[in-house]
Parts: structure tokens; sequence; C-alpha cells
């Protein structure tokens, strides 16, 4: 949805724009290549990787800053960088296809590897450090919550008993045990892909980062900047829906005191999301459970 994220951002030849999530830069390309020699750039990942990528193929990219830092530190990664203010924010949500591709990270249930999982291993712990202490309720839940897992309980129960023999350390070794667990395998999903997705969520804080870092980015925008997300579950698609939902509606009061129209000072417009076309599905398959929302930051009091 390349086209539609350059579309939504509306993109002014001089503003300075966000993109939130870098991965390998192809937002930031299509956004850069929209900017004029006056327009700025700020891009952050939390991997190291992709960072270190970055610095390498837009070496000569004068309008980019490189920002080695988890989104959630938006405000502070730009004002570090120069901006208090911009004009438009962009996240493509989840992890790139190098991440999932690279068997040392740890994210693939195809590929053996550690089970690291983070998407900066040099913070936090990793799945397999995870998956040895928590406890079968809370390993249960967040399968359910996070993974839409619906033999939760039972695979929270084998991986708890597994471990009491064996640490489970490996891609391989977890993939193995839920194909085991879960009974009815589903056409052309590997029976694991619930239980990595649901852990992946969760030792990364996902759903956590996303919550922290949209109310930072309605304040950093300026009147008319927009704030375009590309999300790929109905965990991300909720809460992105609900806070562009209450920015547009304004503050909250309490329902006993009458307050006018315009004392509510909402500071978003809602605009619409889009889902991708048949064409874009049949191409890049990622994009099938994709929605882009956006949304126009509102002026102060113009409502
Ligand atoms: C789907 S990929 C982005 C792909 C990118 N749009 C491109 O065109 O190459 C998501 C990227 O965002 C990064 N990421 C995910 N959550 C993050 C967070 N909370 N803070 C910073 N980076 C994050 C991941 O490390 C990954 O590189």
């Amino acid at each position: 949805m390349l086209e539609e994220v350059v579309e939504a951002l509306k993109i002014r030849p001089g503003g300075v724009y966000v993109d939130g999530t870098f991965g390998r830069g192809g937002h930031t390309q299509a956004i850069l290549s929209q900017l004029g020699p006056e327009g700025s750039m700020v891009a952050f990942d939390r991997d190291p990787d992709a960072i270190r990528a970055g610095r390498d193929v837009f070496a000569m990219e004068s309008r980019l800053k490189l920002v080695h830092r988890p989104f959630s530190e938006l405000a502070q990664g730009c004002h570090e960088a120069g901006f208090d203010q911009g004009d438009g924010i962009f996240f493509d949500l989840g992890v790139s296809s190098p991440q999932l591709d690279t068997p040392s990270r740890g994210f693939s249930f195809i590929n053996d590897g550690p089970l690291d999982m983070r998407m900066d291993p040099g913070q936090g712990e990793p799945a397999s450090a995870w998956l040895a202490r928590v406890e079968a309720g809370e390993l249960a839940d967040v399968l359910f919550r996070f993974g839409d897992e619906r033999y939760a309980r039972r695979i929270a129960r084998a991986i708890v008993k597994e471990r009491e023999v064996k640490a489970i350390e490996t891609t391989d070794q977890l993939a193995a045990l839920v194909s085991k667990v879960i009974p009815h395998h589903e056409k052309s999903k590997h029976p694991a892909t619930r239980t990595f997705q649901a852990i992946r969520i969760k030792v990364n804080d996902e759903l956590g980062q996303l919550e922290r870092v949209l109310p930072q980015a309605v304040r950093w925008l300026r009147p008319g900047g927009r704030l375009v997300v590309l999300s790929f579950h109905s965990l991300e698609h909720r809460r992105v829906k609900k806070f562009i939902r209450q920015e547009v509606r304004g503050d909250d009061f309490p329902i006993e005191i009458p307050v006018l129209q315009s004392q509510l000072h909402p500071r978003l417009k809602s605009l619409k999301s889009r889902r991708p076309s048949k064409e874009e599905v049949a191409n890049n398959p990622r994009s099938r459970s994709a929605t882009l929302h956006f949304a126009e930051a509102m002026g102060d009091g113009n409502a």
C-alpha cells in the first residue's frame, strides 16, 4: 500500500515527516521522493540491523535522520533530531521480512534458530527466557489474547511440562511442540502461527508501544498534519480506531457536566480507513489483513 500511504500523508514538499517503523526504508524512500530539498524526515527503528542497513543505503540522503529507538520515544527522538513539530507520521506495524527471514532472530517457525523474537536484541528478555519463567495461566492468557489461539490452555500446559524436562530454546522445538499439541491443523496455516505471533507481541510489548506513541504523535503534528497507520491484526486495528475516535470526540467530561461542542477541543479529524485492493493482495500476501487508518490534526480550538 505504498501509493495509498503516500497519498494519505498528503505530503507538503517542505514538510517534516516521521516514519516510525523504518524497516528497510521502502516507505521512507517513497516519502522522500515526494519531499523537496527543504523537506526533512526522521525515521525510527528499534532494530539495530534496520538502522545499520539504512545508514548504508541512505548515506547520501541529508534530509533523513535515522534514530535507533522504540517509537514510544517519538517525542524525545524527534526533539533530539531537531523537530518539535511536523506534518505527518507513519507507522507500518509488526515485523519486517528481514526479521522473519533471518533464523538467528528467532521469529520464524519455518527456519530453526534461537528462540529470541526481540526486535531490539539489546533490550528486554528473549522469548526463551520469558517461556522459562512464565506461569501457565499468564501464558495461556497471552496466547489467547494476542494470538486468538483457541488451544491456548493446552499449549501453555504442554510448554510448562516440557520445560521441566528440557529448556525450550529454539524455534524448531517450540514449533514442534505446538504442532503436536494442537488437534486440528488449519489448511495453509502452520499450527504454531498464532503461538509465535502472541509470544512476539508479548516479548516486544507491541500493544504498549502503540498505546504510548499515539498521543505523542497527535501532540507532535501541526494543524493539518496527518497520522497514518498500517495495522495487521484486530488488536492493533481496535486500538488505533478507538484512539482516533476519542481524539475526534475531544476531551472527556463526566456525563453530568453540560459542555458545548466547542469546549471539547477535538484534536483529530477522522478520515477514512482503507483496505488493500485484490491486485495488491495477489502481489503481496502480507497485505491481506492490512488496514490503513488515517486522520488529520486539528488546530488548537479550531473545531
Ligand atoms: C513492517 S516493518 C516496516 C517495513 C517498512 N515500512 C519498509 O518499507 O521497509 C516494521 C519495522 O518496524 C520496527 N518496529 C516495530 N515496532 C517498533 C517500535 N515499537 N519501535 C521502533 N521500531 C519498531 C521493526 O523492527 C521493523 O523493522
